[in-house]
């Protein structure tokens, strides 16, 4: 259903006249430049429901629903983007064309092409570790026997600059060297003479995506140079965020849990182990689509990231996006069997495996881990830090919805740190009902009376997910500024081609990662732009964003200079991005176990951060 061409989309939107669509609904009356009436959506006695013509967007000012006529559809016949697209479609006389469109077919021709020279790469690489006694050594040293070198499909590249290059202009098939490139392997060189390969005496890691394709390739330097993995780049076959590493081999283990570790070598240490239901997230942070992924397989993750602040960090993330997926999370406790190790490969070269299922059967769960984190930095000790202590951790008791489990942790919480149990519960219960006070109203009730049930109850988990995960100041100001990114990007293709890539670096929105990328295909294959085609790309983002752009759209004004404004926001992103790394380097700052000339390290890293966003205050 999802095969709806952009192109196709913006036909059908074109062609559904917001004003025609709404009129069906509401009764309107012309006001300025389009029409109020009583909004559909939450009961009202004076309009705050409007509708602009020009832009093609509703807005409500009573309850904050908006967005344009695919979003009014999905709210008022309670449908998904996709089944209010076909209502639409149906309702001027569009026929969808729902087979394969002849770019997708062109686009999985290429991802096939690329796993076609992948394969061979790989088999290149494993044939040269054979004939390479340094590389076989380090991964000897590392605890590697020739099974898992075969199971994992571990190989070498040779210290050349083309020995990859030539295998493949020897080889009878000899693929066309853009094909190699496409695929990450080769890089051409700076004056357009020719190519280098891209791995270089690296003991290479290939990753297969869930059918067993080679979809990419990370390779090991097997000294301490840096930097100390090169990944394949982002590729048509290959995007970092939509893959686990060894997920093919563990989804076969039948077990109902999966533990998602950081690196390629803790993965491979556990499969060694027996423990054959471990993956990698491969040192980036767990994005939604990895955890759906893992959802088809597995319905309890333990996160088995490394000790250290950053991999913590990554934990605390994990912990939200995979508890909104519906998974039973726990966090390892490697460190409560041993304090010293910083991951699990390290682990299992000190422990046995007996060892390690004690730290498994030890894991914490996402509550426990969470007050856990608090304690740490709120010590129960001093009066002070725990009341701070206490006021953090009942917001999170407070995000637990089931009333046995949260009875169960209200006791536990009140004996582990002597509190009265009745004073918990009611200033949970206080919490609870502010965070969930609001619209809680009969809102689409008027319209669609059988489904009424159906997206109270939607609404409702939604919003229980943002107690969880509450964004901060700081996110929610990024978030915003990327938006107005893209709606700039949007409407000139200048300021698209010179800060595209710029924002998608510094994007860490899952959403405005999407519209990104399609505004760049709508660039790319000459499609329409502009500001209601970004809002037409928001095709199955949550309805906080829909309202949050349809806001934006309402008050959006064209610049006088679109570098000029897209520098001044980008700026401001830079500030922001600042903030949150010197936020983080003062938290380790603050930790007591620094010794002096790490300390001192921090103190001059926190400096150059200063510095740089002196620089950006000033306007550069
Ligand atoms: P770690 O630095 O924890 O490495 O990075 P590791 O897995 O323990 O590696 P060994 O044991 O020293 O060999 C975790 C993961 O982050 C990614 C890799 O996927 C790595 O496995 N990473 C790390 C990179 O992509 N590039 C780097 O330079 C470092
Ligand atoms: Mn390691």
């Amino acid at each position: 259903m999802s095969l709806i061409s952009q192109q196709q989309i913006d036909e059908i939107i074109e062609r559904n006249d917001i004003g025609d669509v709404i009129g069906e609904y509401v009764r309107l009356e012309r006001k300025g430049s389009g029409y109020s009436g009583l909004c559909p959506f939450h009961n009202e006695k004076t309009p705050s429901f409007s509708v602009h013509e020009g832009k093609q967007i509703f807005k409500c000012f009573g309850c904050g629903k908006g967005g344009n006529v695919v979003n009014f559809i999905m709210l008022a016949e309670n449908l998904s983007y996709f089944e209010a697209l076909e209502f639409l479609a149906e309702r001027v006389g569009i026929v969808l064309d729902k087979s394969v469109s002849k770019e997708q077919e062109e686009k999985q021709k290429i991802k096939n092409d690329i796993y076609a020279v992948n394969k061979l790469a790989a088999r290149f690489f494993y044939e040269t570790l054979k004939k390479s006694p340094n590389a076989q050594k380090y991964l000897y040293d590392r605890g590697i026997r020739a099974e898992t070198v075969k199971q994992f499909g571990l190989g070498y590249a040779p210290d050349s600059f083309d020995a990859l290059y030539k295998y493949f202009a020897n080889n009878a098939i000899a693929p066309n060297p853009k094909l190699l490139e496409k695929a990450g392997l080769i890089t051409a060189k700076k004056d357009d003479r020719g190519y280098y390969d891209k791995f270089r005496n690296r003991v290479i890691f290939p990753i297969f995506d869930v059918q067993g394709n080679v979809i990419a390739f990370g390779g090991r330097v097997m000294d301490d140079s840096i930097p100390k993995y090169l990944n394949s780049p982002e590729t048509p076959a290959y995007s970092k965020g939509n893959n686990l590493y060894a997920l093919n081999v563990a989804k076969k283990s039948q077990s109902e849990r999966v533990i998602i570790v950081e690196g390629y070598m803790d993965c491979i240490a556990l499969h060694k182990a027996g423990i054959n239901w471990a993956v990698a997230s491969l040192g980036t942070a767990l994005t939604q689509a990895q955890a759906r992924l893992l959802k088809k397989y597995f319905n309890e993750v333990i996160i088995g990231y490394d000790a250290d602040s950053a991999g913590q960090k990554a934990t605390l993330r994990g912990l939200d996006i995979l508890a909104h997926a519906g998974f039973r999370v726990r966090v390892l406790s490697l460190a409560e069997v041993d304090a010293k190790v910083k991951d699990p490969d390290e682990f299992l070269r000190k422990h046995t495996v007996d060892d390690f299922n004690k730290a498994v059967e030890l894991s914490k769960s996402l509550v426990e881990y969470k007050i856990s984190k608090i304690a740490e930095k709120y010590p129960i000790t001093q009066l002070e830090s725990k009341a701070m202590f206490l006021k953090y951790s009942t917001k999170v008791l407070a995000s637990i919805t089931g009333e046995a489990e949260k009875d169960l942790y209200a006791d536990w919480f009140a004996k582990k740190y002597n509190i009265s149990k009745d004073a918990l519960l009611s200033e949970i219960e206080r919490l609870q009902s502010s965070g969930f006070s609001e619209d809680t109203d009969n809102r689409t009730r008027k319209i669609v009376r059988s489904a009424s049930i159906a997206s109270k109850n939607k609404s409702q988990s939604e919003e229980t997910h943002e107690q969880i995960r509450q964004k901060t100041p700081e996110e929610i100001k990024l978030d915003k500024h990327i938006k107005r990114l893209i709606l700039l990007m949007s409407e000139d293709k200048k300021a698209k081609e010179k800060y595209y890539g710029k924002v998608k670096e510094i994007n860490d929105s899952e959403v405005n990662g999407k519209l990104l990328e399609k505004l760049n295909e709508r660039y790319e294959q000459k499609l329409k732009t502009g500001v209601e085609t970004v809002l037409a790309d928001m095709t199955d983002a949550p309805e906080e964003d829909i309202r949050l752009l349809t806001d934006m759209i309402s008050k959006w004004m064209r610049p006088p200079d679109y570098i000029q404004a897209c520098e001044e926001i980008l700026n401001k992103c830079i500030i922001i991005d600042c903030e949150r790394r010197l936020a983080c380097i003062n938290e380790m700052i603050n930790d007591a176990n620094l010794n002096r000339e790490e300390r001192s390290a921090l103190v001059r890293e926190a400096a150059a951060i200063i510095k740089e966003r002196m620089k950006y205050k000033n306007g550069n």
